[in-house]
């Protein structure tokens, strides 16, 4: 069978790529070209693991929601090809600015809508022109609805009127990363829950549903802390006040869902 990575199975114990379900990352890794400054980034960690354990060198890493680029400059370092989209053209520009020419590989990156079919034939274009068919890993970190704005444009997802309706569009990127993604490939997505009017709702787990409608195989569940949440911050005190005299837990984790394309 094909092997998934480059890991070094001959010096496994010495690997630094983790195998367990439960991701505590005390801080958030300050090396390489991370700023940070994103409200809503995700820390390194996440998509050099996903990197490490679900690509090999010179594949090619798509990244639908690039946000700040953590997942572009872990991708170079990892040295991987890399193609990421934005809704938000501020974004693209800062990120672009960051990444440096290379003669190996790639990295090309596109204002767009990923839910829209345009964008798909824009990324296949880029795909072609690099003489490559499809992409090898997809890693999908969207807003978590409403909770965060990024910006006032209409299809970026945090615009979603509806929980249902965030999901309706979700679906679509979906779409876009199935029809981009190499069979027997992989796909990461990273997404926490959200509270409203008094009631959890489970994102992550209807995240996951939608996958598995497009015919995603779930491989694996990884529940991750939220260290050092922004909107939190120094707030820990009136977080648990408010748990304690009400029925609700205060969110600590968040999903990183692994699926598998058959
Ligand atoms: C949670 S952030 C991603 C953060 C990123 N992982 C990082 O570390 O900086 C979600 C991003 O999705 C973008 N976005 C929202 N809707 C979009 C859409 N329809 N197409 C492309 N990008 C979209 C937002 O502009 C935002 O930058």
């Amino acid at each position: 069978m094909d092997r998934i990575n480059d890991i070094d199975l001959k010096n496994w114990k010495e690997s630094d790529v983790w195998t367990d379900s439960l991701w505590i990352i005390n801080e958030r890794d300050k090396n390489g070209k991370h700023d940070g400054f994103y409200h809503g980034n995700f820390v390194p960690q996440v998509p050099r693991q996903l990197i490490k354990k679900f690509s090999k060198q010179g594949d090619v890493v798509l990244d639908l929601f690039l946000g700040s680029g953590t997942t572009a400059y872990e991708a170079e370092a990892l040295k991987r090809n890399f193609i990421g989209v934005d809704i938000v053209p501020e974004m693209i520009f800062h990120v672009e600015s960051k990444l440096d020419k290379h003669d190996k590989y790639f990295y090309e990156l596109l204002i767009g809508d990923s839910m829209s079919q345009e964008t798909e034939s824009e990324i296949k274009d880029v795909l072609n022109k690099h003489k490559k068919k499809s992409a090898q890993l997809v890693i999908l970190h969207p807003p978590y609805a409403d909770i965060i704005k990024f910006s006032q444009y209409k299809n970026d997802l945090s615009s979603a009127k509806s929980p249902s309706d965030f999901l309706q569009m979700f679906s679509k990127v979906l779409t876009t990363a199935k029809n981009l993604l190499e069979k027997d490939k992989y796909l990461a997505i990273v997404i926490g829950d959200a509270y409203k009017q008094s009631e959890w709702i489970p994102l992550g787990f209807y995240c996951m549903s939608e996958a598995q409608k497009l015919g995603f195989t779930v491989k694996s569940i990884v529940v991750k802390n939220m260290a050092g949440n922004r909107g939190k911050q120094n707030k820990e005190g009136i977080w648990k006040y408010r748990s304690l005299a009400n029925d609700y837990y205060v969110f600590k984790h968040e999903y990183v869902i692994i699926f598998k394309k058959p």
